[in-house]
């Protein structure tokens, strides 16, 4: 059953610590069975124990980008700057079509980015993955939505996990099974968290 927004994905059972930090995880898939939403759920166990990971799944209520509906934006944009907004971090797992990021992805960017120079996701915290089937794992979409999320102003990691042949990766429970696949996510993770310790400090000071 998939976790709405303000629901924390399910992490193991021994995960007690307090959480202080909120890691919003989008999935550029709208795919029942997704990869990405699998590589999420992976990202949830092994996340740090004082990170909250809160999966958003609006993507596929968010209308085309339309200028003329800036001034009053629908309900699923306003719930999803809402949602940006109220996370310390955003962890975006996305998939690639024809070589790119997904369309509704792009177009939810799109609107977050909006009004540009105070966007929700202005100086956040932002790491990307990815998986695919194919021997890619989805690297070029990784690059391009890191690339627009720079031109939107996120704080982008320099980081990339491009999880390739994932019809292979994920045990029958949906696990990631790699150890070395879930190292690096887990040092993802935690930079991840880093960072949005630092800016948090920063914006403190
Ligand atoms: C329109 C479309 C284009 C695709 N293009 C690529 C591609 O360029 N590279 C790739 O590795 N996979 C491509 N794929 C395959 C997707 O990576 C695959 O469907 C993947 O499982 C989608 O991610 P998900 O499992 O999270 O839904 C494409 C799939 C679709 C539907």
């Amino acid at each position: 059953m998939m976790s709405h927004y303000r629901q924390a994905i399910a992490g193991p059972p021994s995960r007690t610590a307090p959480s202080s930090m909120r890691v919003l995880c989008i999935c550029g898939s709208l795919r029942r069975d997704s990869y990405n939403r699998r590589l999420l759920r992976a990202a949830s166990e092994l996340a740090p124990p004082a990170a909250e990971l809160v999966l958003w799944d609006g993507l596929r209520a968010v209308p085309p980008f339309d200028e003329d509906d800036e001034r009053a934006p629908a309900p699923a944009v306003v719930a999803l700057r809402a949602a940006i907004e109220q996370a310390d971090a955003v962890l975006i797992a996305t998939p690639q079509y024809n070589a790119s990021l997904p369309g509704q992805l792009k177009n939810a960017l799109d609107w977050a980015s909006r009004p540009f120079e105070s966007n929700v996701l202005r100086s956040k915290p932002v790491a990307v993955i990815g998986a695919s089937p194919s021997r890619s794992g989805a690297a070029r979409s990784q690059a391009e939505a890191r690339t627009v999320l720079a031109a939107i102003g996120a704080d982008v990691l320099d980081v990339q996990l491009a999880i390739a042949r994932a019809f292979e990766q994920f045990d029958t429970d949906g696990r990631l099974a790699a150890h070395a696949h879930r190292r690096n996510l887990k040092q993802i993770l935690e930079q991840l968290a880093a960072r949005a310790r630092d800016s948090e400090r920063a914006a403190a000071a």
